[in-house]
């Protein structure tokens, strides 16, 4: 019975883990190919809230994405991250290039602005080899979009058929799209009508068109230069925004051979003899009198001037007791005097030494007299 009840209990909580843990996202990523995922707001919506829709709430989160390859703090080289603001679904994007080929595991983290809940998923992008050959390649530039406007399959879907009329042929594939502020662009004006603007590069197998080949003749990079009427311009462009700027347009033609760099030439490995080894002169003498006289000399003449000032006034210009008590007359300074000696001898009489002072005067020495004599009869 109790084996019956754990066996159970094993399989319930198996199965709860199951439908608990999602399985890793899984996709594949040829080399040499753009790959675009996006990551839909609404997918995690309902991995944040999924009781709520059952009382008929739908909710429509600010939320931002945090994404590194897992057990490092950032993505691969090879792929970037988009989010224009927490409304906006986010879009992971890049060109793998042969050598990056192998397994990547993502760590996706979904910040709900509103909640502050998080969650947690995993991606996983298996890069294999290249599975088209695109010897012929082109880039151009989209003015009037932004990146995160360009990635939705719909929108490059539009843009390359555009370019399918241009090129005449349907066997196209989307090489790397590109912000322009990545490659040196300046950030627009936040006002409508100003955009980032954003590189597109396609590839195929077959030979650029006739048309295409004109944007490497020298009359189409003087028209460009002296940004006059442009002639050869043979895009076209269904939407406005997805208008490709002739002038910034670049084919890459990558089916002939690139010629291998000269090997740099080998010496004997020892310099050649170049003669004596001759210094170099010694800089020319310096006259450091003037710095010195500006510098110590002047400030000790200062100086000097200062106390002789100050001397004369100290010593020459005091008036001195003598000639003030000849300036005084004599009555005050005779009461001057009177009040001096008597504060003085109060003073005296006060502290211990009350037999060495002398006797009171004036007034007190009548009694005094009489009190003696009495005292010697
Ligand atoms: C794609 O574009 C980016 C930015 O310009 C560049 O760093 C990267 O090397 C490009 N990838 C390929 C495969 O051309």
């Amino acid at each position: 019975m109790a084996d019956k009840g754990s066996w159970a209990l094993a399989i319930t909580v198996c199965a709860a883990v199951f439908l608990l843990v999602r399985a890793d996202s899984i996709t594949e990523a040829p080399a040499g190919q753009l790959f675009v995922y996006e990551l839909h707001r609404e997918v995690f919506q309902s991995e944040f809230e999924p009781f709520h829709k059952l009382y008929g709430h739908i909710y429509n989160d600010p939320m931002v994405f945090k994404c590194n390859k897992e057990r490092f703090p950032d993505l691969p080289r090879w792929l970037r991250f988009t989010q224009r603001d927490p409304y906006e679904n986010g879009f992971l994007y890049g060109t793998p290039l042969p050598q990056d080929q192998g397994r990547n595991i993502i760590e996706i983290f979904v910040i709900n602005k509103r909640s502050y809940e998080t969650f947690r998923e995993r991606l996983v992008i298996n890069v294999g080899p290249a599975v088209k050959q695109m010897p012929y390649q082109a880039e151009f530039l989209i003015e009037r979009r932004e990146i995160e406007k360009v990635l939705p399959a719909t929108v490059q879907e539009d843009i390359r058929s555009d370019i399918q009329n241009l090129w005449g042929t349907s066997r196209l594939e989307f090489v790397n799209i590109t912000s322009a502020l990545d490659r040196g662009g300046r950030v627009p004006l936040p006002l409508p009508g100003y955009f980032e603007g954003v590189y597109v590069k396609l590839g195929s197998d077959r030979p650029f068109s006739k048309c295409m080949l004109r944007l490497e003749t020298a009359a189409h990079q003087r028209e460009c230069e002296s940004g006059g009427k442009i002639t050869g311009d043979c895009s076209t462009c269904k939407i406005p925004s997805n208008c490709i700027s002739w002038c910034r347009s670049a084919l890459f033609d990558l089916s002939k051979p690139v010629p291998p760099a000269p090997v740099p030439t080998l010496g004997s490995g020892v310099l050649e003899w170049a003669g004596e080894f001759s210094p170099p002169e010694s800089p020319p003498d310096r006259d450091f009198f003037p710095d010195y006289l500006v510098t110590i000399i002047v400030p000790l003449a200062l100086v000097a001037l200062l106390c002789l000032i100050l001397a004369y006034i100290m010593c020459c210009r005091r008036e001195g007791v003598v000639k003030r008590n000849a300036k005084t007359p004599d009555l005050q300074l005779y009461h001057h005097h009177t009040i001096q000696g008597n504060a003085s001898e109060l003073r005296r009489m006060a502290g211990d030494d009350r037999r060495t002072v002398d006797r009171p005067r004036q007034c007190l020495q009548p009694l005094l007299m009489a009190e003696q004599a009495m005292a010697e009869s």
